[in-house]
Order: C-alpha cells, then sequence, then structure tokens
C-alpha cells in the first residue's frame, strides 16, 4: 500500500516563507488545524506571519489562507432570505458612522444587509460602540435572531459571533502583539474572510486614504483595495470598492453618541452634506450589486430608511426614541485668525476625541458614550478670528489637557480659497470575472 507523503512541518513551512517560496492550500489547512488544535503555538505562528510580512502571498496562497480561516469555524447560508444580501466593509475613519445610515437605507430599498461590525480600537470609532450608546440596544444576537431581523427589517447590525472565522480572531490579536498587522495579504485575508463567512452575496468596500486613515497613502489603499475585489470575488461575492477622503472628519460629530445624533439627524433627511453624499453614493452602489433600482435619496427623505432604523434597533433591544447620552462641552478651540479653513484633521481630532474617552487603549477597556469632538466649522469654510472650530465634549475635565496636545498641528487657516474636493476618489471593479470559488 502506498501512503502519501507527510506534509512540511511548521518548521519547514516558517524556513519556506522566509526564503520567498510559496506555501500550498493543502499545508496552510493542516497549519491551520495544528494551531487552533493546539500543537503548533503562537510563537511559531508569528514567526510565519513575520515571514509573510516581509515575503507576500501570491494570490493562490492568499487564497488559501483565506480558505482555511473561513473553515475554521462556521458559515452562514443566508440564500433563504427573499431578499438579495449586500454588505459594506469600511477600513475605518474618523467620524465615519455610515453603517448606521446605510444598512437601514439599503434595506428600506428592498436588500438585506448583514452588517457585521466590531468596536473601536485607536483612534477610529467602532461601529458597535456607536450603537451601544443608544439605550437598550444589544450587538450580540443569536443566529436565528439575525436571520429574522434580516428577514423582517432587511438589515442588522451586530457582533460576529465567535464560530464565524475564529482563525481570524486569534490571528489577529497575535498579530497586533507582534508587529503583524501592517501586511496587505493578511489584512485582506482577514477582512475578507468575515465577509465571505457571514454569507452575504455582495459587497461594496470603502478603502479609507488620508491622514485619519489606516492605510494613508493611496497607493496602498489602491492596492489593498484590487487585492481585497479579487479575493472576494473568486469566493463568488460581487464586489465593487470606493476610494474615499479621510483627511478630515467624515460629518461634523467624533465619538459615539455623538455620531449616532448626527446619523439619525441624516436618516430624518438632515445631516451634513459630505456624509449624506457619501451615504447616498454607497447606496447606489449596493444596490447596483443586487440589481435593484431604488433611488435611495428618496428612500432618506420621505423617511423609509428611519423607519427600518426605528425598526432595527427595536429588533435588537433598544430604544430609538431615547434621549442618548450628554457629554459636557469641556473647551472650546477658537480660530486665531479670520480666513480659510484649510485644514481641520482627521487623525489628530480622531486622537483628541479617543484621549476624551471616545475610545479604548486596550481591547478590554470602556468607553464613554457622550465623549467626544464636534467640529464647529468645516474645512473649506470662512472663518473670522475667535470662532468656535472645535468643541470637545466628556465627562471628564482633567482629559482637556491632553485632548488639547493632539490638536496642537490640527487646525490650519490660510487665505487663499480651498479648491473644490470629492470624498469619491477611485471607484474600482475587479479585474478578472469571478467564479464559483476560489481556484
Ligand atoms: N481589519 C480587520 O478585520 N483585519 C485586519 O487585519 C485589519 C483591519
Amino acid at each position: 500500500m502506498t501512503q502519501s507523503a507527510p506534509g512540511p512541518s511548521v518548521l519547514e513551512m516558517i524556513a519556506a516563507k522566509r526564503s520567498g517560496h510559496r506555501l500550498g492550500a493543502g499545508d496552510i489547512q493542516s497549519l491551520f488545524s495544528s494551531y487552533l488544535g493546539g500543537e503548533v503555538g503562537d510563537e511559531q505562528m508569528a514567526a510565519l506571519l513575520m515571514a509573510i510580512c516581509w515575503r507576500g502571498m501570491d494570490s493562490d496562497e492568499l487564497s488559501g489562507w483565506t480558505g482555511a480561516m473561513v473553515g475554521s469555524g462556521v458559515r452562514l447560508d443566508l440564500t433563504a432570505l427573499s431578499r438579495p444580501t449586500v454588505d459594506k466593509h469600511s477600513t475605518g475613519g474618523v467620524g465615519d458612522k455610515v453603517s448606521l445610515v446605510l444598512a437601514p437605507l439599503v434595506a428600506a430599498c428592498g436588500a438585506a444587509v448583514p452588517q457585521l461590525s466590531g468596536r473601536g480600537l485607536g483612534h477610529t470609532g467602532g461601529t458597535l460602540d456607536k450603537m451601544e450608546s443608544i439605550p437598550g440596544w444589544r450587538a450580540e444576537l443569536t443566529a436565528t435572531e439575525m436571520l429574522e431581523t434580516l428577514e423582517t427589517v432587511g438589515c442588522v447590525i451586530c457582533a460576529a459571533s465567535p464560530e464565524l472565522a475564529p482563525a481570524d480572531r486569534r490571528l489577529y490579536a497575535l498579530r497586533d502583539r507582534t508587529g503583524t498587522v501592517d501586511s496587505l495579504p493578511l489584512i485582506a485575508s482577514s477582512i475578507i474572510s468575515k465577509k465571505v463567512a457571514e454569507g452575504t452575496g455582495a459587497l461594496l468596500l470603502d478603502v479609507k486614504v488620508g491622514t485619519g486613515a489606516f492605510l494613508p497613502e493611496i497607493g496602498q489603499a489602491r492596492a489593498l483595495a484590487q487585492t481585497m475585489l479579487e479575493l472576494a470575488t473568486a469566493y463568488g461575492v460581487k464586489t465593487a470598492a470606493l476610494l474615499t477622503e479621510m483627511d478630515t472628519p467624515l460629518g461634523q460629530a467624533v465619538g459615539n453618541a455623538l455620531e449616532v445624533s448626527e446619523a439619525i439627524e441624516v436618516l430624518h433627511g438632515g445631516g451634513p452634506t459630505d456624509l449624506r453624499e457619501l451615504v447616498v453614493q454607497e447606496a447606489r452602489e449596493m444596490l447596483q450589486l443586487v440589481g435593484l433600482s431604488a433611488d435611495p435619496k428618496k428612500a432618506l427623505d420621505d423617511g423609509r430608511a428611519w423607519a427600518s432604523f426605528s425598526a432595527m434597533v427595536r429588533a435588537q433591544g433598544g430604544d430609538p426614541d431615547a434621549a442618548l447620552p450628554q457629554g459636557a462641552t469641556l473647551h472650546v478651540v477658537e480660530a486665531e485668525r479670520g480666513g480659510v479653513l484649510w485644514k481641520l484633521d482627521a487623525k489628530d481630532i480622531g486622537v483628541a476625541s479617543w484621549r476624551l474617552g471616545a475610545g479604548r487603549a486596550s481591547a478590554h477597556d470602556s468607553v464613554s458614550p457622550g465623549a467626544g469632538v464636534i467640529c464647529r466649522a468645516i474645512r473649506g469654510q470662512m472663518v473670522s478670528r475667535g470662532d468656535p472650530l472645535l468643541e470637545l465634549v466628556g465627562d471628564e475635565p482633567s482629559k482637556v489637557g491632553s485632548a488639547l496636545a493632539a490638536l496642537t498641528q490640527a487646525i490650519e487657516i490660510r487665505d487663499d480659497p480651498y479648491p473644490e474636493s470629492p470624498k469619491v476618489l477611485e471607484r474600482l471593479l475587479p479585474q478578472r470575472d469571478g467564479g464559483a470559488g476560489p481556484n
């Protein structure tokens, strides 16, 4: 009887990757089983992750790596829903409350949006932290509750269950501790494995570019978007991507309850123009992906999107009409001279908001729902000396000093007019057609 040769050991895989060789899909699959089974240690996986950071992965390896992450847990089946499914993933930005409006808006237009979201770590906020400022709202849903809400309301915003891509959960925590987060194939496989496991049929990627973004440079952002597009498409998820500008906060509110309140303004047909326009454009993209022709602008203005939001919040135990937690005004940053506001820096404002209590420094910290920053003026606006520019809000006056320290370079006022700048910088589609699965 012939026996198949045993696969490479983890040490051989580390050495192979370190030398720039490719890893086979079957070997990656057994590596993941051994890692989750405890036979391969964190230190060995960390060494391999570091080798991947240096050497990268080709498209077959990336597909194999992603498949192993998806296969490490359950894969939801949303095909029994009566609506087409479409989700959105944003790489995260300052004041990015788009999901709060977009999910109910797209639901109001006839699709189902399974928006599995995370909590914030660092200067960009997390969608779950924002939603949790709504009294009674609950992020954890059972699979049955999620499916029921998707069918009846058309959207959920909830935490991903621990059974979805559990390997990613462990690897992400390990990458966070070993300086291996910043790898394009590892980021792409982490994001796309969760979307494939959640079972969405279509996906819009919003890859942010600019000072407040995870990847500030447009070249890096484009490369990440293109990699994710090809990967998701190979897994049969119909995908499009937008590169959107994140040099200045989106909308005027930064911080959990402040952002919910601004999202509610948009759901009532008002709110800041940049936010409203981006939401409408993203809704159009998502509807196009699933072949629906409803007009999202109309659904915002006639109250249907608000009705979907209210129904979703109620289905998750919350009261959409309840008063939101409010912090006190702790300090107002004023214009030092008159002129045109050329810079209101996203990253600096995100860090200030985080330091006021809106964000957490480590995964187990809690957040202060009422804390954050309100932009009293927007980039490109004429201001006079003494005009309020930023309002710092929170519960702890002792935090104002460190928030202000983050803002020393955040503002620039000049005499010349600010040029028109679009929020959507590029729209990308996959370069090759997807098949039924990875090759
Ligand atoms: N977000 C994820 O989900 N994974 C990454 O690796 C980076 C950002």
